[in-house]
């Protein structure tokens, strides 16, 4: 089910602007892989070009390759929109349908899928929940709107309208970084759980987070305001925080900048 992500020499841009430029990573399947860098340097950017979200905004266009597993998400003969499903994505604020109760919020996407019966989908929407770790504390109230949970809850709510439809690939820009500590380290305790069944992607600007919920890391950086954002280097976690191979790795995760 999870699957790895090849991308090679990808260009990104918003209309003129080159954003980001020269992209080759791969991102293992079954594990974490956090993405860091200074703001603006294209983390968001790129990461959306994973499932091809960056071309709906308008003037957004992609050069490269990105292949999942072996298929190339960006031929002519594939479909955005089954990408998006197939790669899932959890944004910075949690983001549920606010008029529709948590239950509908996890079963949206399987019925946008087809999926019908009420049996089903109770099943699905009960292992998602428990999946996202939510299960215990709204299972009593699944009829009541998703907005009125608390951020964190929100934002398992939101992780479990993702896994519903079983994506291959889970991308988070910022999961947490509206949330408090301990919804947060709820967050990463479920991240840590889903990785064996997911590739996951996260995008974040605590190092201490990176460090404990990544095995690998890729860090970013801009030369300079209006030049394209580039990937200095992608290794182990470990490597990257105790002996990355570029100076400017180093800095930046000792709060040299940025
Ligand atoms: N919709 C847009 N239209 C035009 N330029 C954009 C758009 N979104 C982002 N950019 C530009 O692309 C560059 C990369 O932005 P991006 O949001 O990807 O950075 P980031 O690394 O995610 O930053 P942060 O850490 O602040 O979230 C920036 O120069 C930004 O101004
Ligand atoms: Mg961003």
């Amino acid at each position: 089910m999870a699957k790895r992500i090849d991308v090679s020499d990808l260009n990104v841009y918003y209309g003129q602007f080159k954003a980001v430029e020269g992209v080759t990573m791969t991102v293992e399947p079954r594990s974490v892989t956090a993405f860091i860098g200074p703001s603006g340097c294209g983390k968001s950017t790129f990461l959306r070009t994973l499932n091809r979200m960056h071309e709906v905004i308008p003037g957004g266009r992609v050069e490269g390759k990105v292949l999942l597993d072996d298929q190339d998400l960006y031929a002519s003969d594939v479909d955005p929109v089954a990408v998006r499903r197939t790669i899932g994505m959890v944004f910075q604020r949690p983001n549920p349908f606010p008029t529709m109760s948590i239950y509908d919020n996890v079963a949206a996407g399987l019925r946008l899928n087809g999926v019908k019966g009420r049996k089903k989908l109770d099943e699905v929407v009960e292992k998602s929940l428990r999946g996202a770790n939510l299960w215990n504390e709204v299972k009593d109230r699944l009829n009541k709107p998703g907005a009125g949970l608390s951020g964190g809850q929100q934002q398992r709510l939101c992780i479990a309208r993702a896994i519903a439809v079983e994506p291959q690939v889970l991308l988070m820009d910022e999961p947490c970084s509206a949330l408090d500590p301990i919804s947060t380290l709820a967050i990463e305790d479920l991240i840590n759980d889903l990785k064996s069944q997911y590739t996951i992607v996260i995008v974040t600007h605590n190092m201490q987070q990176a460090a404990r919920v990544s095995d690998r890391t890729a860090f970013f950086n801009l030369a300079a305001t209006g030049k394209p954002g580039k990937l200095v280097e992608i290794d182990d976690t470990h490597r990257i925080f105790n002996n990355p191979s570029v100076k400017a790795t180093e800095d930046y995760i000792s709060g040299r900048f940025g």
